[in-house]
């Protein structure tokens, strides 16, 4: 996979070097390329930003410095011999960034990222690019960062470890939270390692055993306890059609219970977690 990120400030984007985006790359399964927007500015200045027509707080990003940046790093990727680019913008007022937006990312060729400092990039910017290329304009949260270069780090860590090949065991994403599967809609439960005793904290006796049945039902009531708890919505948005027997005892024991329609609703504020 290709990537090309644009930005004011490249040296944000140095993270891509270490871990497992960093392995990555050393790999070749990720070709990275930072672009510093201001090596597409022609003033004195290096002006990339503008006051915005109509008033109002802050600084727009400019039209010529993005357009002028995105036709050279686009022909240039294509030279190289990329191919199928698609432009992900990162911005508060996006579409949420999720697992399944991750895996679908996953599968393109080549993302080219244009994260944007002050209010924005002028909107025609977004329009033009759209007209020849897929545009994502993702948000990683309801909160407002001072700039899209962080959001820009979780798009590509949350990407690359899904590349083939990039994370040692194919198995370990099976059973991310938000995987799609069997465990979908629901958080993972803990975890522990060795040693089987640390400050006098021992781990679940069922853990230890080695009955594959009995841990897979504890590691789902465990995913139903903490996604009760952290998540309430994932359990309402839950078909209830994938619960079992088991799991609507958990559930009442968490205080849901089923409504007309079937699904699953907190009965009782507080109870046990
Ligand atoms: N830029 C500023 N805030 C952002 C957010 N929440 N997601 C993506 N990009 C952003």
């Amino acid at each position: 996979m290709r990537l090309d990120v644009v930005t004011i400030f490249p040296e944000y984007l140095d993270p891509l070097n270490v871990s497992l985006v960093g392995k990555a790359r050393a790999r070749g399964r990720l070709d990275v390329h930072i672009h510093d927007l201001r090596e597409w500015t022609y003033d004195r200045h290096n002006t990339v930003d503008d006051t915005p027509y109509g008033g109002g707080p802050g600084m727009v990003m400019k039209t010529e410095p993005w357009g002028d940046a995105l036709d050279q790093v686009l022909a240039d990727g294509y030279e190289a011999g990329a191919h199928g680019p698609a432009l992900v913008v990162p911005t508060p007022s996006g579409r949420p960034f999720t697992q399944a937006l991750a895996v679908e990312l996953s599968e393109r060729p080549w993302l080219v990222f244009t994260p944007a400092r002050y209010e924005g990039i002028d909107r025609r910017v977004i329009d033009e690019y759209a007209t020849r290329l897929p545009v994502y304009e993702v948000s990683i949260g309801d909160y407002v960062l001072a700039g899209g270069e962080a959001a820009v780090l979780v798009v590509t860590e949350a990407v690359a470890r899904l590349l083939p090949g990039v994370l040692g065991n194919a198995e370990s994403h099976r059973d991310d939270s938000f995987a799609p599967g069997a465990m979908a809609n629901l958080l993972e439960g803990p975890v522990y390692t060795k040693p089987p005793e640390w400050r006098g904290r021992e781990i679940p006796d069922v853990l230890l055993s080695g009955h594959h049945g009995k841990i897979a039902r504890w590691r789902r009531d465990e995913a139903f306890r903490r996604t009760a708890a952290n998540r309430p919505d994932l359990i309402e948005r839950c078909d209830p059609a994938s619960f079992d027997k088991k799991d609507r005892e958990t559930l009442s024991i968490l205080g849901w219970a089923p409504e007309p329609g079937g699904r699953f609703w907190r009965r009782v504020e507080g109870v046990e977690e």
